[in-house]
């Protein structure tokens, strides 16, 4: 575990590293280095006398898919997770919610479902890189990812996209994701082309693959590395299972340091060389959950999410909601009551969600 660990922080250095080089001139400008000067000298404070340094646009609320794990897809998700059904991001909407954050570095076309349905989405990606010299990354489940998207991606130069895999075959995929055979022998050849692109052409797409880990599938580690392997990946992301409440999590649980046999075993898997990059699931720890005050995050401090309505996100699990604020109304949404309150509560090292429980932003 020690090594793992090791590598982790190493990676997760030179992550931010990454992402930090986009304040520096000539990609950045003097206001990105002004406006993180003033991140780091506000840190967890409740009122902050700068601007979020990474934004999260809302690209649509559709998804093809309805994957048992999801809060906001699921069939069997409850109201409080569900995603809120708002109109596509048009591309016009894009521009003008971003203008309201030249100070901002980086960039999460993210989604409460798949954001490549959204048809404008590579006008945003090249005006975000392009003109904006922004840090972009990007989360699919990779179905519509067809060898003309791939071509796209590539030149428009994303910097980060997490592809979403949950199985090595058929039968793993469809108990996680719900999705059919087709879906996935499309993802499967999705991915390898695009990688093999990526190769070809010397891309820079840092290009990961993630699975949802659970007490339930963790044995399977080995053997998903070494089929990322054979799709040509070179990195992987194990993500530990989020509670969004929902029937699957009846069986699927987190793995917990109580389950010594899991925990051991994870930690004997070696790092082969042929793979650049893993994250290693999270093991949770149950005392410092109960205890309530082991959180440490630091999205509300740093980062914002807005959907196509100009409503804003409070955390990047939590639905944006006009209750927490709407940017077209308020320039300084950033600092209202909502934002206040939660940065007192993670401040106070408690938590603010439910979710946070299971959240691995709240161990960063
Ligand atoms: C909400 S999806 C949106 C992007 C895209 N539709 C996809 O599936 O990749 C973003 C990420 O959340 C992950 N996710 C969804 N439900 C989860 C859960 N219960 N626990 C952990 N991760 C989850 C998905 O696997 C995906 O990697
Ligand atoms: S593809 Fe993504 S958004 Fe759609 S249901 Fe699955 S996890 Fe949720
Ligand atoms: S730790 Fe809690 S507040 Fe932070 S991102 Fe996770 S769910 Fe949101």
């Amino acid at each position: 575990m020690k090594m793992n660990k090791l590598y982790e922080i190493i990676r997760k250095t030179y992550k931010r590293m990454r992402m930090a080089s986009y304040i520096i001139p000539p990609r950045g400008n003097f206001s990105r280095i002004l406006n993180e000067i003033k991140i780091q000298s506000n840190k967890k404070y409740t009122i902050i006398n700068a601007r979020p340094r990474k934004i999260g646009i809302y690209t649509s609320s559709r998804c093809n898919l309805s994957c048992h794990m999801c809060g906001y897809q699921s069939k069997e998700s409850t109201g409080e997770y569900k995603s809120v059904r708002y109109p596509d991001m048009s591309f016009e909407r894009f521009k003008h919610i971003m203008s309201f954050f030249p100070e901002a570095c980086a960039l999460t076309l993210t989604a409460e479902g798949e954001p490549f349905l959204n048809k404008d989405i590579f006008q945003m990606i090249n005006y975000a890189k392009k003109d904006l010299k922004l840090f972009v990354d990007m989360t699919s489940n990779g179905i519509c990812l067809n060898n003309e998207m791939a071509d796209q991606i590539i030149s428009s130069k994303l910097d980060i996209l997490n592809i979403s895999l949950d199985g090595t075959c058929f039968e793993e995929y469809n108990s996680i994701r719900g999705g059919t055979e087709d879906q996935f022998k499309t993802l499967v050849a999705n991915v390898k082309n695009l990688c093999s692109k990526v190769k070809s052409l010397n891309s820079s797409l840092e290009i990961n693959v993630t699975f949802i880990t659970t007490i339930v599938n963790y044995k399977q580690l080995p053997k998903m590395i070494d089929f990322v392997i054979s799709l040509g990946v070179e990195g992987v992301q194990f993500q530990n299972v989020l509670d969004f409440e929902t029937k699957f999590m009846s069986e699927h649980r987190p793995i917990y340091k109580s389950n010594k046999e899991a925990v051991s075993f994870i930690n004997s898997i070696k790092k082969p060389d042929k793979i650049k990059r893993i994250i290693w699931p999270l093991v949770l720890d149950l005392d410092i959950i109960k205890s309530e005050h082991h959180i440490n995050c630091h999205y509300p401090f740093t980062t914002i999410g807005v959907n196509t309505n100009g409503d804003v996100n409070l955390c990047c699990l939590v639905n944006t909601q006009e209750s927490y604020g709407n940017i077209f109304k308020d320039y300084d949404v950033w600092n209202n009551k909502p934002f206040q309150d939660i940065r007192q509560t993670l401040s106070k090292g408690k938590m603010p969600f439910k979710l946070c429980k299971t959240c691995p932003l709240s161990m960063e």
